[in-house]
């Protein structure tokens, strides 16, 4: 009798061991998954700076599009962001990205260093591409947190628009297969 009782106490010191290792985990994963929010945060309001600057900057029409269109959606996930904020309780603060950051850079040098036309446009498309892949990689594995997590809310606000993030980066892709990369070959051949 006494040593079935010490085996039932030593598992419940063992479940609630495990439970204690449980909550550490998930807060640690919250304050991760509110410190990637902060960084994206940041990055999506510096694209809404940095998309008009390649839009100005760019020939095809078709680019200057899908250029304008994901401008509109970025301002929208800056927005969408916010409710994420707000729904876990937290205000909207935004954490400097350095990847952002060096992306955005990488992209303003290309625009400087081609000359204007098809040359630039294959540039912009590369770099925006580039900071297409970054942010499907970010929500990405925000929306798997929050799934991990439980924020029923969170998980659909991200989903939505990694959506969005994709579509562009296909679009990019269309743009540049077919149209922009054969007149940049063209006039290199050209020369
Ligand atoms: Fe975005
Ligand atoms: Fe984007």
């Amino acid at each position: 009798m006494q040593r079935e009782s010490n085996t039932s106490s030593q598992s419940r010191t063992k479940q609630n061991k495990m439970s204690e290792n449980d909550g550490l985990r998930s807060s640690q994963l919250m304050k991760l998954f509110e410190d990637e929010l902060k960084d994206i945060y940041w990055a999506e309001k510096a694209l809404t700076k940095a998309i008009p600057r390649m839009i100005k900057n760019a020939t095809s029409e078709d680019l200057i599009n899908a250029l304008e269109s994901h401008l509109l959606e970025t301002l929208e996930q800056v927005s969408r962001l916010e409710s994420v904020f707000t729904s876990i309780d937290k205000k909207a603060v935004a954490k400097k990205c350095e990847a952002m950051s060096g992306l955005i850079d990488e992209g303003q040098e290309i625009i400087d260093e081609c000359e204007e036309g098809a040359m630039r446009d294959v540039g912009i498309i590369s770099a925006a591409q580039k900071i297409e892949h970054y942010e499907i990689a970010s929500y990405g594995t925000l929306r798997q947190f929050a799934e991990t997590l439980k924020l029923s809310e969170a998980v659909g606000l991200l989903e939505q628009t990694l959506k969005e993030e994709k579509a562009a980066d296909e679009t990019l892709t269309d743009i540049a297969v077919p149209d922009v990369n054969v007149q940049a070959a063209e006039k290199q051949e050209a020369e």
